[in-house]
């Protein structure tokens, strides 16, 4: 099924036409189909199968009030990693008790915030953590549900960038001091350990890395429960890729598959923390070519997006299929474009030497698989307001974060009291 069609020699997305979305917000703007979602989460879901599983969507991957809660119509829980995401998840109605707070760096204030709401738990990744933690949650007369976040020291076969489960990354408590770190933590009032988490990575194509991270993970449980630790849920992170091009996307069912063999005769609820998966494949980002520049080198297809909002391809090389709303024959010739942004810098680009139908000045042009880490990365750099957002269901639209005008952008910013005069000099060197 795809949720993009080309009718009438248009691309559309479910029944709505880019050019329709275009007169309405202007471009550049990112577009998404609730159904390309719903669909991805589904399968997701009906991939586990009967395993007790709790899906609570990385709302890093794509943040949208409307996009939450798509997700928790459908029973999605939330992975928030700040108070901000928090307040979000809280905000689009997903019920406290299916949210999980990770994160390395979490502050006391945020703690605090998330013990009032009454969150599912704290994924901790260090002894400093979780004392702070203890101390936040005695303070208030409670104890803090926690998982300990654990670096099973696992290649995710995927870009450095996004890669967490090795030994030599941030995240998690590294297995050979996991011991050490839990006689420290045996005294702690404040906090109950109840579970145990990993995330080895993201955009995970390869689903076996998997299997030697949930088997440490599983192990790691049971050995510990036998101790006595009132273990009762393991966190198995997010990370499952998606197809970027016409390559194999990652077998859901080998990975769930793999779950349940790794977490078989266990006995334990299982939290399941998906973002790419679910949204990368329903959004798109669609761009007007400006001018077409033909150099010495190249050729240049020069678009109003830029890195400000989609910074993927200049972050971690990120390949983005690029299609023209404009249907052509299927013989068409083909010729290779730089697809680059007008703000000043060389890793403005989109993509390199990309084979494409002639492109002209005007011609509207979609950059795919963008619903995730597309507009939640993107910044107002060179003093561009962030591309608006629609959200697509049927023949249905809505605008679901509007473009901000210069006004209110520049508006965020407040003179101090020395600088409040009455102008500037128009003189070529200053004031006379
Ligand atoms: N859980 C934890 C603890 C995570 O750190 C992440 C992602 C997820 C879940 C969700 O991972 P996903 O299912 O979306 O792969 N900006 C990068 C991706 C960074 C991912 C960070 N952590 C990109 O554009 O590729």
């Amino acid at each position: 099924m795809t949720f993009y069609p080309y009718k009438n020699g248009r691309l559309h997305i479910e029944g709505v036409s880019l050019d329709e979305l275009a007169a309405r917000v202007g471009t550049p703007f990112y577009c998404y189909s609730a159904s390309a979602m719903e669909t991805a989460y589904t399968s997701f879901v009906a991939a586990l199968g009967d395993l007790p599983a709790t899906v609570c969507y990385a709302l890093k991957a794509n943040s949208n009030q409307a996009v939450i809660r798509t997700f928790a119509r459908l029973g999605a829980g939330a992975d928030v990693v700040s108070e901000g995401e928090l307040r979000r998840a809280v905000a689009a109605g997903v019920p406290a008790k299916k949210i999980v707070f990770a994160g390395v760096g979490k502050q006391p204030s945020e703690m605090a915030t998330a013990l009032d709401a009454g969150i599912l738990q704290f994924n901790v990744e260090s002894l400093p953590e979780l004392e702070a933690l203890s101390r936040v949650a005695q303070e208030k007369g409670r104890v803090a549900p926690v998982a300990l976040r654990i670096n099973p020291d696992v290649d995710a076969l995927t870009h450095a960038k996004i890669s967490t489960g090795k030994a030599e990354n941030k995240f998690g408590i590294d297995i050979p001091s996991l011991r050490g770190f839990l006689a420290s933590a045996a005294d702690l009032p404040g906090v109950r350990i109840e579970g145990l988490a990993v995330h080895i990575g993201s955009q995970v194509t390869d689903v076996n890395p998997y299997r030697t991270a949930f088997e440490r993970l599983a192990g790691l449980f049971v050995e510990l429960r036998d101790a006595g630790w009132p273990l009762e849920r393991l966190d198995m992170g997010g990370g499952l890729g998606i197809a970027y091009r016409d390559d194999a996307a990652p077998d859901i069912k080998r990975y769930a598959e793999i779950v349940r063999e790794t977490t078989q005769g266990v006995g334990c609820k299982l939290i399941f923390e998906p973002g790419r998966f679910l949204t990368g494949n329903a959004g798109l980002l669609v761009t007007r070519t400006v001018y077409v520049k033909h150099g010495t080198a190249r050729r240049f297809a020069i678009v109003d997006a830029a890195m400000n909002d989609l910074i993927r391809p200049t972050l971690y090389d990120a390949w983005h299929d690029i299609r023209p709303v404009a249907q052509s024959a299927a013989d068409a010739p083909r010729e290779p474009y730089d697809i680059v942004g007008p703000i000043c810098e060389s890793s403005d680009i989109f993509a390199e030497q990309r084979p494409l139908p002639t492109v002209a000045p005007d011609d509207l042009l979609a950059i795919c698989s963008t619903g995730a880490y597309g507009a939640v990365m993107s910044s107002s750099y060179n003093s561009r307001p962030p591309a608006p957002e629609i959200l697509v269901r049927g023949n249905d639209y809505a605008v679901i974060r509007p473009r901000i005008d210069y006004e209110e952008l520049i508006g965020q910013d407040r003179l101090p009291e020395w600088l409040e005069d009455e102008g500037v000099s128009s003189e070529p060197r200053g004031a006379a």
